[in-house]
């Protein structure tokens, strides 16, 4: 396929995935007010509001088209999939050799935890691991994620770093899950005299991560394949340790794990400070990110928003404790979007 014919229908997508967002979304929303004043009381449960909505026609429009607008962007006949395919040679090419580089460390006998090959998440074939283009893949595709940010989308990472680092620059730091080391680009910037070691499972994306890093000429930063509940580092040797968008990805014995790596390797009144998706606000949001957790192959989401979090981390320890709404980006209403957003939430806390 050429390169236009794949940028216009790339782009047709995103348009229809702005309109599904900002007319859609609404108009379902509406709908369900008039439904529940119809019947003069406010549900209190995802199943109330699946007997207003769930068989309506502006329901299940609106469930189609998120379910295959992502398919069409993945796997479509202009699918983001089939495009770097067509170019797995070239793309290659364009990754420098990191041999003998620190930046970069892969492990060619790597075993990825059952969990993360039983499924293609966000609907990517193969996942972002199983392939040498697919950290190209995720890379394009995470730039239409979150359609209403647009080129914003970066402004999520540097919020969640100024939240990290709010009270101190930590000397030794640790981002798991970095996949192609988006939320880590802000630490290894901003804080050049702090030592950023980055995990994920997946080497197609680390290896973009250190490309991108070594082409900042970044010293502070290490990207290493490795499980993130299962690192070999050494006990307290972080000040502070973060994570975007990695708990949703994992069941919840994988989420409890991770906790007690967290709590191993950070130092004592070390914080760790989680980006995910969390608290949901009322029955209708609960309805619409379960309904999200299915259509999107995202099966592990609901695990994680019917986990009690806060019991979890207080019986592993944790002080300070702290699970919020997190704003993406300035303006947007985190309380009451009329747009459909995800429930970002920091869940944070201190090593004691
Ligand atoms: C949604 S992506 C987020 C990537 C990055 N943090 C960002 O914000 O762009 C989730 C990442 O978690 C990684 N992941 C999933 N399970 C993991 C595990 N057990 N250990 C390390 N990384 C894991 C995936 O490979 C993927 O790159």
């Amino acid at each position: 396929m050429d390169d236009r014919s794949f940028v216009a229908a790339q782009d047709v997508i995103l348009d229809m995935k702005k309109h599904w967002t900002t007319r859609l979304y609404p108009a379902l929303k509406a709908e369900y007010a008039e439904r529940a004043a119809a019947v003069g009381e406010s549900p209190q449960t995802r199943q109330q509001v699946t007997e207003l909505l769930g068989s309506t026609t502006s329901y299940r429009y609106f469930a189609w088209m998120e379910r295959h607008l992502q398919r069409m962007k993945y796997s479509g006949r202009y699918g983001l999939v089939p495009y770097h395919h067509e170019r797995a040679a070239d793309l290659r090419n364009t990754l420098p050799d990191m041999s003998g580089e620190s930046r970069l460390e892969l492990d060619p006998d790597f075993k990825n935890p059952v969990y993360y090959e039983t499924v293609d998440v966000h609907q990517h074939p193969g996942g972002v691991w199983s392939e040498p283009t697919a950290g190209f893949v995720y890379e394009r595709g995470a730039r239409s994620t979150t359609p209403m940010l647009g080129a914003r989308h970066r402004d999520l990472h540097g919020r969640l770093t100024d939240r990290a680092i709010r009270d101190g620059i930590p000397d030794r730091m640790l981002d798991m899950g970095c996949g192609f080391g988006k939320s880590t680009r802000p630490f290894y910037e901003e804080l050049r005299d702090t030592q950023v070691e980055a995990v994920d499972l997946a080497a197609p994306c680390l290896e973009l991560a250190a490309a991108d890093a070594a082409a900042t000429q970044a010293e502070n930063v290490r990207f290493r394949q490795m499980n993130a509940y299962e690192t070999d580092y050494d006990p307290e040797s972080f000040d502070v340790v973060t994570s975007t968008m990695l708990l949703h990805e994992m069941p919840p014995e994988e989420i409890g794990r991770t906790f007690d790596e967290c709590a191993r390797v950070l130092k004592p009144g070390g914080r760790m400070v989680h980006l995910d998706f969390y608290i949901l606000p009322d029955a209708f949001a609960e309805f619409i990110h379960y309904g999200h957790s299915q259509r999107n192959n995202e099966p592990f989401m609901v695990p994680l928003v019917e986990m009690d979090v806060k019991a979890e981390l207080e019986t592993r320890g944790f002080t300070n404790i702290s699970i919020e709404p997190f704003q993406e980006a300035d303006g947007v209403d985190v309380e009451n979007s009329p747009f459909w957003r995800f429930p970002w939430t920091i869940i944070a806390a201190d090593r004691p």
